[in-house]
């Protein structure tokens, strides 16, 4: 590479000098066009990050003389939708849970707000159909087999508390013991077996005497003598084809040595009233409702 300027003749553009292998570069000047389009851009910028948040601090962005802010601009629009609402929703709390269903109004709205509650805060474990996760111990709350209760009140305080978290006084709770500690592994096999044939499934018959001993002496008190369950204590009925954690011998032996412990969050410290009704009336209408 040289880099030796050559001077133009009369009619020829200056070159830069600078040459690869014999190749030139010319020395044009920017079109004028360009680069008044250019500096305008600057003074532009300048402009706008002085009147609109722009350069990033520690914490937030410079505001911006204008003060404008797209976060207020979506809070000014929810307190408009919210206001709209608020008459509706003081309805709703107003009303006796049991007396919603009877107004139509309030009905509807309390379902169509409950579905969206739902989608936002209960869908990641309920599933977005509300049809629980399989074998997950998160319940399906379209069918009528209720852990602790289908009415909507129950409905209601299930919810507003949650079950067997720490940070409600109120939440429903209860706890199955962990069998591994408090009986032989041949005898949980024997209630294995026992609860295989009242929920109708396959079973080693063999055992089922000395399971029924075990569960009338270890279970009852809790699933109640039938295995039908009891919804004080959240004990699922173990009858039906339902199950919370899975019915084959593999879950009911790890459910019966372990236990399972299904926590629920509480919703009060997190959703309106008036949020916890719709929501409460939305799960309700779902099809197992009582
Ligand atoms: C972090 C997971 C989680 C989220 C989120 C959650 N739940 Fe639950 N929910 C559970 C579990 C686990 C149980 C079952 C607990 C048990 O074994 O008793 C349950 C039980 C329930 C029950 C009782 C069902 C019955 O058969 O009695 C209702 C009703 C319910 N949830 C509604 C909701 C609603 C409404 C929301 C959203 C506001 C929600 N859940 C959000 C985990 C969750
Ligand atoms: C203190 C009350 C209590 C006692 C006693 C008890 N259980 Fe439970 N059981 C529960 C509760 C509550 C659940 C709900 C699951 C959980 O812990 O979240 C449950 C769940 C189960 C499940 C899971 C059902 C499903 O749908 O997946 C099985 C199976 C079961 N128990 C069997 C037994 C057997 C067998 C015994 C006796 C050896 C027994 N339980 C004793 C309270 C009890």
């Amino acid at each position: 590479m040289s880099a030796k300027k050559t001077n133009p003749k009369p009619g020829e553009v200056e070159t830069t000098g600078h040459s690869w292998d014999g190749i030139e570069e010319f020395n044009n000047p920017l079109p004028r066009w360009w680069l008044w389009t250019f500096y305008a851009c600057i003074v532009w910028a300048l402009i706008y990050s002085i009147a609109y948040p722009a350069w990033p601090m520690l914490s937030k962005a410079t505001p911006g003389l204008l003060g404008h802010s797209t976060r207020a601009d979506v809070a000014v629009e929810i307190k408009r939708f919210s206001d709209a609402n608020a008459a509706i929703r003081e309805r709703l709390v107003a009303t006796d849970l049991t007396a919603i269903s009877t107004d139509p109004e309030l009905n509807q709205f309390a379902n169509q707000a409950g579905a969206a509650v739902f989608r936002t805060w209960c869908a990641q474990c309920h599933g977005a159909g509300a049809a629980g996760v399989l074998a997950s111990g998160y319940p399906n709350l379209l069918d009528d087999d209720w852990l602790w209760g289908g009415d909507i009140e129950a409905i209601h305080t299930t919810i507003t508390h949650g079950i067997r978290n720490t940070t409600d006084e109120d939440a429903r709770y209860s706890q199955m013991p962990a069998f591994s500690e408090l009986l032989e592994p041949a005898q949980i096999e024997q209630v294995v077996a026992y609860v295989q044939s009242i929920s109708n499934q396959d079973h080693d018959a063999s055992l089922v005497a000395d399971g029924t001993t075990l569960f009338a002496e270890n279970c009852a008190s809790c699933h109640a003598e039938t295995g039908m369950g009891n919804r004080d204590l959240g004990a699922p009925n173990l009858t039906d084809a339902i199950w919370l954690y899975g019915g084959d011998k593999d879950a009911l032996t790890y459910t019966i040595k372990n236990a399972r412990y299904g926590v629920m969050p509480n919703w009060n410290t997190r959703l309106s009233e008036a949020d916890l009704r719709s929501v409460s009336v939305y799960v309700h209408g779902l099809g197992g409702g009582e």
